[in-house]
């Protein structure tokens, strides 16, 4: 049917948390042979977070999920599937998603990790939209976060001075309305997993007092090599992705790559012939947050005005695999957000209450269950 409307995942939601504790160049000078001008020049970084010690993976995007359904006015049991792209989880197992989906008592949903290195949150959010235009689910919350603090080696100045701690989250909802999600690209090249990896802690090197000793719990990079690959696929995944929409590069309106390195970035845009007013960055205040970065720059790209109904958006992004990703978005929900009220905000906060109330009486219940069990086994043993 030639008028019928194409059923699209839209963004309806953003949050963003990044911790309170910020580690700036100087202090870095102070803990490896590095200096403020070196960082600045080769990275573009001025500070970044870092998780306090209550702080996790799972906290943060709690945090993140919740600004997101604030903003979209989404009550959490209406939640169908939650995702948290991160490679600093909470635990191996369970997964952080499912943490989340505990905190905020979005008993509808399904919940699971994805990992794919800084590459995380917009494969995330292409599975999302996907299983939401297949007709799967009609809200989503993907959510990008990392605690990269926890496996960097404070020793090490090649990468110590790279990364950050935070949280970023979208609400994604099932709509007719023109525009959404457009078209998504995910790639991977797995024979440059050695490049950046975290050596131990999988099944090829389980933790043990050698693997702690010789520091293989913390991330190894090639950094001119990953250097090398991101500046090739970054253009490269953002002229396929416009194309797929059936758009050109002059047509985005704001760009929001990876924020690894200002030189990738300048790189990129230069290659794409992307104006620069038409970049986001926010790398000089929070470096490399992996998972976290794409989501954490979109939430203030919008928060800061810099996105209308209409606007092509497009983020992209490259990471450990080596995988990389980028996706087009068309804008369409108006902006600025009208402001609800706030016995809205007070029942979502309650409803989270619950959930906690709700979750210590599961695990209670399963406690006294299986004490009861025992004492019945044993009467009959
Ligand atoms: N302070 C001072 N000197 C440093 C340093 C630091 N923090 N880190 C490295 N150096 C030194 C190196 O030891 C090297 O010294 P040498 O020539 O005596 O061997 C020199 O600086 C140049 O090193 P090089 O690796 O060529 O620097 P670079 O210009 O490539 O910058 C990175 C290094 C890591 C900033 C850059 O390669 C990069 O950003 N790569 C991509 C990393 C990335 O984005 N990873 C995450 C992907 S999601």
């Amino acid at each position: 049917m030639a008028n019928e409307r194409r059923r699209a995942a839209h963004i309806s939601g953003w949050g963003r948390y990044v911790p309170t504790g910020v580690l700036t160049n100087e202090d870095l000078s102070r803990m490896v042979d590095t200096s403020e001008e070196w960082i600045l020049q080769r990275t573009g970084i001025l500070e970044r977070r870092v998780a306090g010690s209550g702080e996790t993976t799972g906290s943060m995007s709690l945090r993140a999920a919740q600004a997101a359904l604030d903003v979209a006015q989404v009550d959490p049991r209406k939640v169908e599937l939650i995702i948290v792209a991160t490679v600093t989880p909470d635990y191996p197992f369970p997964s952080t998603a499912c943490l989340v989906q505990d905190a905020l008592g979005a008993r509808n949903a399904g919940a699971f990790d994805l990992s794919a290195g800084c590459s995380g949150f917009v494969y995330g959010l292409n599975v999302a939209a996907g299983l939401i235009e297949a007709g799967q689910y009609d809200n989503a919350l993907v959510i990008g976060a990392e605690t990269l603090s926890r496996i960097t080696d404070w020793t090490d100045r090649n990468t110590c001075v790279l990364f950050g701690d935070g949280a970023g989250a979208l609400v994604l909802q099932a709509n007719g309305a023109r525009g959404g999600v457009l078209s998504s690209v995910l790639r991977a090249d797995g024979s440059g997993g050695d490049l950046l990896k975290l050596p131990a802690g999988g099944s090829v090197q389980p933790a043990s007092s050698e693997s702690v000793d010789q520091r293989q719990h913390y991330i190894h990079m090639d950094g001119r090599q990953v250097f090398r690959f991101a500046t090739r696929v970054l253009p490269e995944a953002t002229r396929q992705v416009v194309e797929l929409a059936g758009l050109e590069v002059e047509d985005i309106a704001l760009y929001i790559p990876h924020q690894a390195n200002g030189r990738i970035i300048e790189s990129a845009v230069k290659a794409l012939g992307i104006p620069p007013e038409r970049v986001f960055t926010n790398l000089a205040r929070y470096g490399n947050t992996s998972s976290a970065s794409v989501p954490i720059a979109l939430a203030e790209a919008i928060d800061e005005g810099r996105v209308q109904r209409g606007d092509l958006v497009v983020v992209a992004a490259f990471g450990a695999g080596l995988a990389w990703a980028a996706t087009a978005i068309e804008w369409s929900l108006p902006l600025p957000v009208p402001k609800q009220p706030r016995r809205r905000i007070l029942w979502r906060r309650m409803l989270y209450h619950l959930a906690r109330v709700q979750s210590w009486r599961r695990r209670l219940c399963r406690r006294v269950g299986a004490w009861l069990r025992r004492l019945v086994e044993g009467e009959d043993a």
